[in-house]
């Protein structure tokens, strides 16, 4: 098929029930980069992802995947042709142990041997998660649970791996950490990366593409260093600063 993007949608419109949340969007993720999204809260960020899951109700566009329209398939067969997708919350089993979590992450492969190989690729990405395997993955700190998160989307092989904020509620210490790692899976397994963050800064500076969504719409697309460079996320920076204040003055 030759196209360089390996995920696009085309005028994606998409909203829950009646309400409209995302316009006639081209969201285009080149193949082996990361491609960083930021954008203030409620913006349809999520959304995004979740349409390209097959998980919001799409009112007109498609979505291709490796060249291939897969607007009609379902969530479980975009899951098997390769697209990872770890969500903003609920991404772990908290009472399972760290073992049955990455074990269940692997529904979609049948072959045992396949299963071990994934894991050895899981410890190698993340040795620390082999000590805690016996852990019921609710004791897990807030960092180890992203990188709990992140093992078992690779448990299924992904072809790309799209992540939601990774960092919502983490210390500013581990918010490092965390984006470090990101950055070392990316550059290992070479595989794309679609991360949506609110931590703009930190993010676009792992990334390679970017883009900045306002009400449902692109204002910026480009290298994510010139978004760096960009007014726009200084505005969004403040924009931010101006709803914690307010939210302070009503208290
Ligand atoms: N299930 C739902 N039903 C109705 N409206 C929803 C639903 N989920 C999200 N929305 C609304 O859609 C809009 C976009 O939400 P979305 O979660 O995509 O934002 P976001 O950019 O990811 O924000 P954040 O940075 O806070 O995670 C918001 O106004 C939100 O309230
Ligand atoms: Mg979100």
């Amino acid at each position: 098929m030759g196209s360089k993007y390996i995920l696009e949608t085309k005028q994606l419109n998409v909203g829950y029930g009646p309400i409209h949340v995302i316009y006639d969007l081209d969201f285009k993720v080149p193949d082996g980069e990361v491609t960083i999204v930021v954008g203030p809260n409620g913006v349809g960020k999520t959304t995004l992802l979740k349409a390209v899951m097959g998980l919001a109700t799409v009112y007109s566009g498609e979505v291709h995947f490796n060249g291939e329209n897969i607007s009609d398939l379902p969530p479980f067969e975009r899951t098997k042709l390769g697209i990872g997708y770890m969500p903003q919350t609920g991404n772990i089993f908290s009472k399972l142990s760290v073992a049955e979590n990455l074990k269940m992450a692997a529904y979609t492969v049948s072959d045992a041997d396949m299963i071990q190989d994934k894991l050895e690729f899981v410890f190698n990405l993340f040795p620390q998660l082999k000590g805690f395997m016996p852990r019921p993955a609710g004791t897990l700190s807030g960092g180890e649970r992203q990188m709990l998160a992140e093992g078992m989307v690779l448990m299924r092989d992904p072809k790309i791996m799209m992540v939601d904020e990774p960092t919502a509620g983490l210390m500013p210490k581990l918010v490092n950490d965390v984006m470090r790692q990101l950055a070392a899976m990316a550059e290992e397994t070479g595989l794309p990366i679609v991360l949506i963050e609110q931590r703009a800064r930190r993010a676009l500076a792992v990334g390679d593409y970017a883009y900045m969504m306002r009400g449902g719409r692109f204002t910026f697309e480009g290298d994510a260093e010139g978004l760096l460079n960009h007014p726009q996320l200084s505005e969004m920076y403040l924009g931010a600063v101006e709803v914690r204040e307010l939210k302070t003055i009503k208290e």
